[in-house]
């Protein structure tokens, strides 16, 4: 498989801080972040010190029923949230929404905890494969593509790259 470059580290810094500044403005009173484990580790963590307003950080995980989640769009939650959401305003990070369908169950999720706002800010906003309705508040880029790189895997390789790239059939 050949890996191409397709977003350098240096475009990734000037995407967050740009991100990091709009969501300070419209969310001047503070946010609850939650990263979507594990593609949005990365970019979690530098959203958040791009970001200026007070902030607390949790994490969440879900995982797909058998093998292709795409198709039968099952999701289960791995790991939850350790934080109260009653009345909180949350930011959620993904790295990729794709069909959309994890997306709309974690905003499920995340309303059904109690949180009286959820905005949406997506590394990748992948629309090719749209399936659900979903709102994308920020995101960093679009592009289509098999991703990797920055938190991105494939097969759990490539994760810790700092760029991101393309995967190719060679
Ligand atoms: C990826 C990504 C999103 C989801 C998007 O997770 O992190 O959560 O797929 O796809 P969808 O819009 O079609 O639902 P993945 O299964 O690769 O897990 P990972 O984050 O642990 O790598």
């Amino acid at each position: 498989m050949e890996k191409e470059l397709v977003i350098s580290r240096a475009e990734i810094a000037r995407r967050v801080d740009e991100l990091g500044r709009r969501i300070s403005e419209r969310s001047p009173d503070g946010l609850l972040v939650v990263g979507v484990l594990k593609g949005a580790f990365i970019f979690t963590g530098d959203l958040v010190r791009a970001i200026s307003t007070p902030l607390e950080v949790d994490f969440i995980r879900v995982a797909s029923y058998g093998s292709d989640r795409c198709s039968s769009g099952r999701i289960r939650l791995s790991k939850d949230l350790e934080t109260d959401l009653a009345g909180r305003e949350v930011l959620l990070v993904e790295d990729i929404v794709d069909t959309g369908t994890t997306l709309a169950w974690l905003l499920a999720h995340l309303h059904d905890r109690g949180a009286c706002s959820v905005k949406v800010c997506a590394l990748i906003d992948k629309r090719r494969r749209r399936r659900e309705k979903v709102s994308i508040d920020y995101y960093g880029f679009r592009r289509e593509g098999f991703l990797v790189g920055y938190g991105l895997d494939y097969n759990e390789r490539y994760r810790e790259l700092p760029d991101i790239f393309e995967l190719k059939a060679s």
